[in-house]
């Protein structure tokens, strides 16, 4: 099993590392976003035919929008087949989206429909691979979570 699953420990605080699933597609901006965290994370399979994990800790997903106007889809089939396990539905503290504000109202539309769908909130927006200060103001956030959720969990 992935290191990353195993729930290391931070050694300053003795709280868990936040845990950041995400999905990103070969043009990775996702993928350096995530990176720049200070964070555990699992990158979802890019192939859907890959087994998608199964989270054993609570984590935050971060999923780009890819619309597809004839379909109406906007979601990832990626990220749809890692929500419909159950677990890692549970274990969803909250989604925050990826996207570009060129697409007007659809900007990071993907995360509000998981947020609705799975009754989660959304924590963040940010576009493409985001900035210095969307990178700071999320290490910030995801830390305020998880010394909140190391206290209370669910
Ligand atoms: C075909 C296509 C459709 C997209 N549709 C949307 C959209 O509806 N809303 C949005 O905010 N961003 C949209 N984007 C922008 C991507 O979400 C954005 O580029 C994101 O950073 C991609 O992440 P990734 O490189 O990690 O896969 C779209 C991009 C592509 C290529």
């Amino acid at each position: 099993m992935d290191t990353a699953l195993e729930g290391r420990r931070d050694t300053d605080t003795g709280t868990e590392r936040p845990l950041v699933v995400y999905f990103s597609s070969v043009s990775g901006n996702t993928h350096k976003f995530v990176q720049k965290l200070e964070a555990d994370s699992v990158r979802l399979p890019l192939r859907t035919g890959e087994d998608a994990p199964v989270m054993e800790r609570p984590f935050v997903l971060c999923a780009p929008t890819y619309g597809r106007p004839r379909s109406g889809g906007a979601v990832p089939p990626q990220v749809m087949k890692f929500l419909r396990v159950p677990r890692n539905r549970e274990l969803m503290l909250g989604v925050m989206g990826a996207g570009n504000t060129n697409f007007g109202d659809l900007y990071c539309i993907a995360a509000d429909k998981i947020a609705v769908k799975c009754e989660v909130p959304v924590l963040y927006k940010f576009e493409l691979m985001g900035t210095s200060e969307d990178v700071a103001r999320v290490n910030e956030g995801l830390k305020a979570l998880w010394t909140r959720n190391s206290r209370h969990p669910a």
